[in-house]
């Protein structure tokens, strides 16, 4: 089983594509809504999160985790990678170096939390790939807590996107990064609220979602570590809340055009970080 987690739904953005990449791989995905938004949490206990959910999907027979979450990785992967040697990873970030590589005007918009800008791992990138580029990096928030209660073509998310795009795109911005795996959920409201700002760049604006690359690197993973299934059945899926299974089952069933049961998982009270299974 491939493992995925998220502070929420919006590692479901990427589990469509790993889904249509390996299909017969059985997946489990869990979205710790007990904690959403992750992106103005404290690194530290982004990483102690991170960490007991790994610990809980592998416990779930879990051979290959995907961090399905932008904040998460610039957080934890490190640490995971450190305290779990033995388990394959695969992590995110934004797509900055596609974005660099591709703007005409040379301004780029990256959308992301506030944790995924606060961190090392997003200054190492900026760093290597965004040297003769201008980058406008926006927080964007509410906007996680928008799409969390399903809000994704209401006034109220258009209005923030407004906010947040109409003074990138005024600046000749021509290349948006997702840098946060909720924000797929918005993109057609994205792609409204371009076409209707006042001042835009002459070409098109570019919008870039890593998923589908995160999908092909997991393949590239599983394979290097032999790990593939043998099956030739659809992998089943198992979804996990550590909050509200209604949201969740309802925008799986959305995005995955299937009926989708969303389980319980509970996090116990004490010190050290750990999930349980609700029975
Ligand atoms: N979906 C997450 C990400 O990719 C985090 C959203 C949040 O919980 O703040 O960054």
């Amino acid at each position: 089983m491939i493992g995925l987690f998220d502070s929420g739904v919006g590692g479901l953005s990427v589990l469509r594509h790993i889904r249509a990449e390996l299909p017969h791989e059985p997946l489990l995905y869990l979205a710790d809504q007990a904690h959403v938004p992750y992106g103005r949490r404290a690194a530290d206990e982004v990483r102690q999160l991170s960490e007991a959910i790994s610990r809980f999907l592998l416990a779930l027979g879990a051979k290959l985790i995907v961090v399905a979450c932008n904040t998460a990785s610039a957080a934890a992967l490190a640490h995971l990678r450190s305290v779990l040697p033995q388990v394959p990873f695969v992590g995110m970030e934004p797509a900055v170096k596609p974005a660099a590589a591709q703007t005409h005007t040379g301004k780029v918009g990256v959308m992301a939390t506030a944790g995924t800008f606060e961190s090392e791992r997003y200054a190492a990138l900026m760093h290597r790939f965004a040297a003769g580029i201008r980058v406008y990096e926006d927080p964007c928030p509410g906007l996680v807590e928008l799409i969390e209660a399903g809000k994704t073509a209401d006034v109220q998310t258009e209005q923030l996107l407004q906010t947040i795009l109409y003074p990138m795109l005024a600046d000749g911005v021509d290349t948006l990064v997702l840098g946060c795996t909720h924000y797929p959920f918005v993109r057609s409201l994205i792609e409204q609220v371009i076409a209707s700002a006042p001042q835009k760049p002459q070409t098109a604006v570019a919008i870039i979602d890593p998923a589908p690359a995160v999908a092909r690197q997991t393949r590239r993973v599983l394979e290097a570590h032999h790990l593939q299934t043998n099956d030739s059945a659809p992998g089943a899926l198992r979804c996990f809340s550590t909050a509200q299974p209604d949201m969740l089952a309802l925008l799986a069933a959305r995005v995955l055009g299937q009926a989708v049961t969303v389980e319980t998982a509970v996090w116990q009270p004490g010190e050290s970080k750990w999930l349980a299974l609700a029975l």
